[in-house]
């Protein structure tokens, strides 16, 4: 673990990959990097704009101008965050990254998966590819139960939080493909595990990037 690295962290809703992600930081700032820690959507002064029509619950987008908005938010947090940071030799770690709107927007709302879109969604990311992806693994009933404790326990839950099972299977499912197709860059962490446990199994990982 050397040069800097654009690390992302990918999952369902309820996959723990928020504590996960911070408790990586934490450990990474802990062997001498300088980290940056990010997410999408919503990471720069236009995007918490973009996040706000996205997530709030106010709009309700078609899926073509939801998956733009996404991509939106995505090039402005590329050119304006993670290139600079990483150009300053920053590792950063992001919530999220493309890999999400292949999962959400793609496979959950059913966008016809064609050579344009892909073509849109690298566009989008203004020639940066993550290093390293996390995929943190959890089913969808398991992510469930931990959805309806938090949402029990006060947390509020954001509009796509609120879709159907169907949609969350079909994003679950869009992660496992994707981990299929890219296994070098994308790393599979069972999260059913308890936290400590996962978190090792994290850094096991990224010890050999
Ligand atoms: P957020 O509240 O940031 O939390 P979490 O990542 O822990 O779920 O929610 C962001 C939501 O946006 C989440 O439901 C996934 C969704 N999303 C997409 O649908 N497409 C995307 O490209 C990205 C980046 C996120």
């Amino acid at each position: 673990m050397t040069t800097a690295k654009f690390i992302t962290f990918e999952g369902g809703d309820g996959s723990g990959k928020t504590t996960q992600l911070s408790r990586t930081v934490d450990w990474l700032k802990s062997q001498g990097k300088d980290v940056l820690q990010t997410f999408e959507p919503g990471d720069t002064a236009l995007g918490k704009e973009i996040r706000r029509l996205l997530l709030s619950g106010e709009h309700t987008p078609v899926p073509v101008t939801e998956l733009l908005l996404f991509l939106a938010d995505r090039a402005q947090h590329v050119e304006k965050v993670i290139k600079p940071a990483l150009a300053a030799g920053k590792w950063v770690v992001c919530d999220r990254y493309t890999d999400s709107t292949l999962a959400y927007q793609l496979a959950g709302r059913a966008l016809e998966d064609n050579q344009t879109l892909r073509d849109m969604l690298r566009w989008a990311e203004c020639g940066l590819s993550p290093d390293v992806t996390i995929w943190l693994d959890l089913p969808v009933a398991d992510a469930a139960l931990r959805m309806q404790a938090r949402e029990s326990s006060g947390e509020v839950a954001n509009r796509l939080d609120h879709e159907k099972k169907a949609f969350h299977e079909a994003v679950y499912h869009a992660f496992a493909s994707i981990q299929k197709e890219n296994p070098q860059r994308m790393k599979c962490i069972d999260a059913r595990g308890d936290i400590a446990q996962v978190q090792q199994d994290i850094r096991e990982v990224l010890q050999h990037i």
